[in-house]
């Protein structure tokens, strides 16, 4: 089975023709999936009428199942939780901020795929920011200064009780997210990190899960984690992904930042998410 694999243009993304997700894949083409995910980082594969079970069965083939904590799977299913905004809904759009999944867990997970069940006709694009790429063109005082660090990432910002996703957010929200302290525990990660399979250097995170740099004046730290931000997410970096139903995308957590983005009031959207895990 031969694929196509069309680059987006910009500074990752790729679009994939040529293979079905509905039906189990030979060992070579998914071997060739995840040769050409390392290389563009987020790959969109239009025209998937995939189930649930077709969903789990994808994710399966990059690594086990990440934990996705502080938000409840869809009924029937362990691993997958669904993405969602009734059309009138008022709370924020869920996830409309720069970061990259989970990256608070001991072992951050490698990937994420999310399938469109329903798109609204406008709005609700989903923008990646690939990280080798603002590594690699960054000012050398910036990195200078980040070379050596460990950021402290913590969940507690968004799923605590008292964080964004916290208790005075969850009755208007059409997500079932479970707030919890335990979304105050901190872990580090180097602010600077060899990606796990290709080696390559990258920016690992940013402010939001990241609240803190180890061992740094919190003043000092909250000032240069805004700099870095800066220039992280510059528009230079980006990939501006627009959806269609029946479209899979999975992305790398450990190149990209990504965030959902508004523009669709009055237009319901529905996705299905599943996690990879880190391999063994
Ligand atoms: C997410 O961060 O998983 C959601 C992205 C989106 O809704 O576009």
């Amino acid at each position: 089975m031969s694929f196509e694999i069309i680059p987006s243009g910009e500074a990752c993304g790729a679009s994939v023709r040529g293979v079905d997700l509905t039906k189990p894949l030979p060992e070579e083409v998914i071997e060739n999936i995840r040769a050409a995910w390392l290389v563009h980082h987020v790959l969109a594969f239009p025209d998937q009428a995939m189930s649930d079970d077709d969903l789990e069965r994808f994710t399966l083939y990059f690594g086990p199942f990440g934990d996705d904590p502080f938000i409840a799977p869809v009924e029937g299913r362990d691993h997958i939780i669904a993405v969602k905004r009734k059309a009138h809904e008022t709370s924020p759009v869920f996830a409309e901020t720069w970061h990259t999944d989970w990256s608070f867990q001991e072992t951050p997970p490698a990937g994420t795929c999310l399938f469109a069940i329903t798109i609204p006709p406008v709005g609700g694009d989903t923008l990646f920011t690939n990280q080798h790429l603002a590594l690699e063109k960054m000012p050398v005082d910036l990195r200078r200064r980040l070379e050596g660090k460990k950021a402290v990432h913590s969940a507690r910002l968004a799923y605590a009780p008292d964080g964004a996703y916290g208790d005075g957010d969850v009755a208007a929200r059409s997500m079932t997210i479970t707030p919890s302290d335990d979304a105050r525990v901190e872990r580090q990660h180097p602010l600077i990190r060899k990606h796990p399979e290709t080696g390559q250097e990258g920016v690992f995170g940013c402010v939001g899960y990241v609240t803190a740099i180890a061992e740094m004046d919190p003043l000092e730290s909250m000032a240069l984690l805004g700099e870095l931000y800066a220039w992280q997410t510059r528009e230079e970096f980006r990939y501006r992904h627009k959806w269609e139903q029946n479209m899979l995308v999975m992305w790398d957590n450990r190149s990209v930042l990504h965030m959902a983005t508004r523009g669709y009031d009055g237009h319901a959207r529905l996705l299905h998410r599943t996690t990879i895990g880190e391999r063994g």
